[in-house]
C-alpha cells in the first residue's frame, strides 16, 4: 500500500510511519521544520528494504499544500492511505490571542488537510481500498479553557470526515482517531503540576505513547476495518467516555 501520513517528523505521526514501514507499505512523509528528521526516517526504511521519500510544506500556506500535492503526484499514480496527522496547538485563551493566530490553527488543521485530500482525490480513487484517516483530538467534543482556536479547528476536522465519509463512499473510507494525553512534543511545555493533573483524570493512569495513537490509526487503514467508515477511534486512555 502507499501511505501519505502529515507530520511524519515526530511524535504521532513518525510513530506512524514506522508502524506502516514495518507492514510493508511505501511511505511518503511530510514534514514541516523538521526535514533532517524525515529524511533520517526515509534512510532507516530505506535500510529495512522499504520503499519512502519525504516532502515538506507548511499546511497553513496554500501554495505550499499544492506543491506537497504536485510533488506527491509526480511519484505516485495511486495513493491508497491518506493520514492527516500534522496539527500545531499553540495554547492560548481565546481572550488573549490574536485573530491571525485564530485563523492560522483553522488552515493548517482544517484547510490545509482538506485542500490536500481534493487535489490527491483522483489518486487516492483509484486504490482499491482507499482510506483516508484524520487525527483529532478529545478537546473537539471536550472544548478547552486555553485552545479555543485548536477546539473549533479539531471539531471542524470531525465535522469535514463525517462528511467525507458519505461522500466518497463506498470507494473510499473516512475515519477519525482522536486522541487524548499523549507524551509527545505538544505536551513539552506541561509544568509537573499540570502534568499530575493530566494523569489523576485518566482512568487508565498514564499518558498515552506515539504508538498507541498510531496503532488505532494502522487498525483503521487495514483490511479488518473495511466494513468501518464516518467513526470516531478515542485514545485516551479513558478520559473521555462514549
Ligand atoms: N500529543 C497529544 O497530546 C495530542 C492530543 C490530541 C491530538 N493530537 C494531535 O495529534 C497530531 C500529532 O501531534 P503530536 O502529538 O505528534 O505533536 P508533534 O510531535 O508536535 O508533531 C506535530 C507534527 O505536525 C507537523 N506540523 C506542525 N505544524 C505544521 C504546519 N504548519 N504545517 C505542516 N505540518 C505541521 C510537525 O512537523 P515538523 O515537526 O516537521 O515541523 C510534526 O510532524 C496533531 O494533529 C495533534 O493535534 C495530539
Amino acid at each position: 500500500m502507499r501511505a501519505v501520513v502529515t507530520g511524519g517528523s515526530q511524535g504521532i505521526g513518525l510513530a506512524t510511519v514506522r508502524r506502516f514501514a514495518k507492514d510493508g507499505d511505501e511511505l511518503a512523509v511530510h514534514f514541516h521544520r523538521h526535514a533532517e528528521a524525515a529524511e533520517r526516517v526515509v534512510e532507516e526504511i530505506a535500510e529495512g528494504g522499504g520503499n519512502a521519500f519525504a516532502a515538506g510544506a507548511d499546511l497553513g500556506n496554500p501554495e505550499e499544500v499544492r506543491e506537497l500535492a504536485r510533488t506527491i503526484a509526480k511519484k505516485w499514480d495511486r495513493v491508497d492511505i491518506l493520514v492527516h496527522n500534522a496539527g500545531e496547538y499553540a495554547r492560548r485563551a481565546f481572550t488573549d490571542g490574536k485573530w491571525e493566530d485564530f485563523e492560522r490553527c483553522l488552515r493548517v488543521n482544517v484547510v490545509g488537510a482538506a485542500e490536500l485530500t481534493r487535489l490527491l482525490l483522483p489518486r487516492l480513487l483509484r486504490s482499491r481500498r482507499g482510506r483516508i484517516i484524520f487525527v483529532s483530538s478529545v478537546l473537539a467534543s471536550s472544548g478547552s479553557r486555553h485552545g479555543a482556536h485548536y477546539a473549533a479547528a479539531k471539531a471542524a476536522v470531525e465535522g469535514l470526515a463525517r462528511s467525507l465519509a458519505r461522500e466518497l463512499a463506498p470507494s473510499v473510507t473516512v475515519n477519525v482517531v482522536a486522541p487524548g494525553s499523549v507524551d509527545t512534543a505538544i505536551l513539552a511545555g506541561d509544568s509537573l503540576a499540570q502534568r499530575t493533573d493530566r494523569l489523576r483524570t485518566i482512568p487508565l493512569g498514564r499518558l498515552g505513547t506515539a504508538g498507541d495513537v498510531a496503532d488505532a490509526i494502522a487498525f483503521l487503514a487495514s483490511p479488518a476495518a473495511s466494513y468501518i467508515t464516518g467513526a470516531t477511534l478515542h485514545v485516551n486512555g479513558g478520559l473521555r467516555m462514549g
